[in-house]
């Protein structure tokens, strides 16, 4: 799956992101008289919390409150390169990041070979980590620039991309907020990211703007669905059996952390298709991706393919 071990000795308590408000607050607020709140208690306050001058309970009008916004998506930001950083080295060795097998990777090159028009395209891999569909795609002809946030998982990516004769452009950027100048793309590709990202919305629509007229934004992501009783037993047992060969992740993002990112963990994708709409794409429409799924799951151990509970899916939208 795509969260890195726990145990990657991150300190997830170094930013915390809910601290952001907190010093934004305005002690004249507090003395505000009971005399002018309303029947409902709301002190002529709308829906919201804001007064008639649009400020909120802490004193803050809408440009602050758009700047703490993106201060407090900033941090999270910083605290999942940080992460990402500290999981870099072991990424390509960990289940459900790199290729294990021949047959897995012919599994991944079919489905990229089926999701894209024929080639050579010019595509912007958002979030390349490692360089796991940078280095694919790279391999299969098209002209790639891979993108990530995490100076240790673009390092990895470089070493492999020599290592396999290749040459991606990588750069070190946020795929919410891209650099100036790296379009236009053919298409816009992404694996595992969207889940991690603070605000996904943003991103997409950064992204369709760097797409040619007709370009395509195709993203790969899991989701948990729910699981029938003898399924759940079976992850539990999957889970019991890791535990006892002392390999268990604690369970991925700390969870303050995860309450920040909007798509993560979902039990399907129907948000992220909200997501790709609300961002003006047309066409946008998601399939499973069984057959990488299978892939990767033959050669699993016994303990990991019992508590295999998640699914690989694409979602696609074009630019229009
Ligand atoms: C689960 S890894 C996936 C890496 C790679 N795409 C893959 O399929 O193996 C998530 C990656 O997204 C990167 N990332 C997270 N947030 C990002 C952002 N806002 N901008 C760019 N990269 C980001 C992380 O640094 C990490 O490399």
């Amino acid at each position: 799956m795509s969260e890195p071990d726990r145990g990657t000795g991150t300190n997830p308590g170094d930013v915390n992101p809910g601290d952001t408000d907190r010093s934004d607050v305005n002690p004249g607020d507090a003395d505000r008289s009971d005399a002018n709140r309303d029947e409902a208690g709301r002190d002529g306050r709308d829906e919201a919390g804001r007064d008639e001058a649009g400020r909120d309970e802490a004193g803050r009008d809408e440009a602050d409150r758009s700047d703490a916004g993106r201060d407090d998506a900033e941090r999270v930001k910083e605290r999942v390169a940080e992460i990402w950083g500290f999981a870099a080295p072991g990424y390509d060795g960990s289940w459900g990041h790199g290729l294990k097998t021949g047959a897995e990777k012919r599994a991944w090159t079919a489905a990229l070979a089926r999701m894209l028009p024929p080639g050579p395209l010019r595509l912007l891999d958002a979030g390349c980590g490692t360089g796991f569909l940078t280095l694919l795609l790279a391999e299969a002809g098209h002209e790639v620039v891979g993108l990530d946030l995490s100076e240790g998982m673009l390092a990895v990516a470089a070493r492999e991309a020599e290592r396999r004769g290749l040459r991606p452009r990588l750069v070190r950027g946020d795929a919410e907020r891209p650099p100036a100048g790296l379009g236009p793309f053919d298409a816009v590709v992404s694996r595992h990211l969207l889940w991690t990202l603070p605000e996904p919305e943003r991103a997409v629509r950064a992204w369709r703007g760097l797409l040619r007229p007709g370009g395509l934004v195709l993203a790969i992501d899991e989701f948990w669905p729910p699981l029938s009783p003898a399924a759940r037993l079976a992850v539990r047992a999957g889970r019991l059996l890791d535990r006892l060969a002392g390999e268990d992740d604690g369970g991925g993002y700390p969870p303050d952390l995860a309450g920040r990112l909007p798509l993560h963990r979902l039990a399907d994708p129907g948000p992220v298709r909200e997501v790709f709409e609300r961002a003006g794409l047309t066409g946008v429409g998601v399939e499973p991706l069984t057959e990488v799924d299978r892939a990767e799951r033959a050669v699993m151990p016994l303990r990991l393919k019992l508590g295999f509970d998640y699914r690989r899916y694409l979602i696609r939208g074009s630019c229009p």
